[in-house]
């Protein structure tokens, strides 16, 4: 940012281990001169992997008490699911803008009293996609809106990221259907590591370019192979009815409970095109016209790289400096939300019988997997069919 003639931007964040240590280390290390990291709200702050550079920073065990005494600008919200809601409310009735971590908040309800706080106090809440801040998916986002591809048809996502009993162990929400006070988590392989991914999907389908499309059918079959009280693997239908065209047809498979880990497989088709992921690459294929003809490659870029963290902040500090609306805000994260809300309400969850699930030991943990599972999704990614249960 180089505007020099700019106020402070007071910045206080809740949550400063995990993800939350990025934001930390990063409004730390940039050292923006009119940006500080006033205050920091986190009941085990110490146990943050940056508590040694923050340890001078005044720190609070809960939010509400921080912003009593620190007037801030902006809040980062990167605590567990189940504090977003009020967290993003208490920010809200201090003045602050607000940036919170994906997803928006534990249910549906939740999130739509937040979009209506951002809405009656006219504070701005982004949201921490960071797909949705890059110029790479921005770029082509737009493109689909000229038109440049034709009309969306079918869309899909599929991602098999094993994760170890370490991974579920590592706090005490990962995995939960509620928390120990009660309060709903809904934590799932949909609503962490690939929540990313189905968001993407609906916001390629948004109208504008901070829009993501809500799905009019959602069908799902959630299974369990680990240890945990909630799903680790999800097959999901989504249809999108547009004018004047036939549904758009959106498949989201996802696993923490396969063999192999393998970079996620991204693919959506238009009538004159389609966008698809090649390794970390996002490629635009625009169809030739004729038959012989030769179709138009668009390499828009490399979707992965280092300032994810630093662009969601940068949308967090223009949203305090210029009162600009960040590109994913509350309303924007809906859609994610709807999705894993209708699943967790409507979808039994299925245990992956016993006699199915091995488990190896690897770097120091417990794989629980299910051997034959990354081909099951493969048939099923190619066909675009749901599984049968196991009974
Ligand atoms: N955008 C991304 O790529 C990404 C990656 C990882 C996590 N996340 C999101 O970040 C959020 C946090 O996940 P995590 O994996 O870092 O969790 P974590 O449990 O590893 O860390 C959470 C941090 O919040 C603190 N905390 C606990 N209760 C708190 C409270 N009441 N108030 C303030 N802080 C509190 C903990 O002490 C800890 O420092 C989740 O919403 C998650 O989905 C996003």
């Amino acid at each position: 940012m180089d505007d020099q003639n700019r106020k402070q931007v007071k910045i206080v964040l809740a949550g400063a281990g995990g993800y939350g240590a990025h934001y930390a280390a990063d409004l730390l290390n940039r050292r923006q001169e009119n940006v500080q990291l006033a205050a920091v709200a986190d009941p085990i702050a110490r146990r943050s992997p940056v508590w040694q550079q923050i340890s001078q920073i005044p720190c609070y065990d809960d939010l509400e008490t921080c912003l009593e005494q620190v007037k801030a600008d902006a809040v980062i919200v990167s605590s567990p699911i189940q504090y977003h809601k009020q967290q993003v409310a208490t920010a809200l009735e201090h003045g602050a803008q607000v940036l919170c971590e994906k997803p928006l908040c534990a249910t549906l309800e939740q999130g739509k009293k937040v979009v209506s706080l951002s809405e009656q106090t006219g504070l701005h809440v982004a949201v921490g996609f960071q797909w949705s801040f890059h110029p790479v998916i921005l770029a082509a986002k737009k493109d689909v809106i000229n038109g440049l591809y034709g009309k969306p048809e079918t869309f899909r996502t599929i991602v098999h990221w094993p994760r170890s009993l370490a991974y579920y162990q590592r706090n005490n929400w990962a995995g939960r259907l509620r928390d120990s006070a009660g309060l709903p988590v809904y934590d799932s392989v949909i609503n962490n590591a690939t929540a990313h991914y189905l968001h993407n999907m609906l916001f390629f389908l948004g109208q504008s370019p901070d829009e993501a499309a809500m799905p009019d059918q959602i069908e799902g079959r959630l299974w369990r192979g680990q240890p945990i009280e909630n799903y680790d693997t999800a097959f999901v239908k989504m249809k999108k009815d547009l004018p004047d065209q036939k549904p758009v047809e959106l498949l989201m498979i996802a696993s923490h409970s396969g063999e192999q880990e393998r970079l996620p497989q991204i693919e959506m088709r238009f009538s004159q095109g389609r966008l698809y992921m090649e390794g970390a690459k996002l490629i635009g294929e625009r169809y030739a016209e004729s038959a012989s003809g030769v179709s138009e490659i668009i390499n828009y870029g490399l979707t992965q790289g280092g300032e994810d963290v630093a662009r969601k902040t940068d949308a967090l500090i223009r949203a305090v400096l210029y009162n600009e609306k960040p590109v994913c805000h509350a309303r924007t994260a809906c859609p994610h939300l709807a999705v894993i809300d209708w699943l967790q309400k409507h979808c039994f969850i299925e245990q992956i019988p016993q006699s199915r699930i091995s488990v190896k030991e690897e770097q120091g943990s417990k794989w629980y997997y299910m051997p034959g599972l990354d081909q099951l999704i493969d048939q099923l990614a190619d066909t675009f069919q749901l599984p049968d249960g196991f009974s």
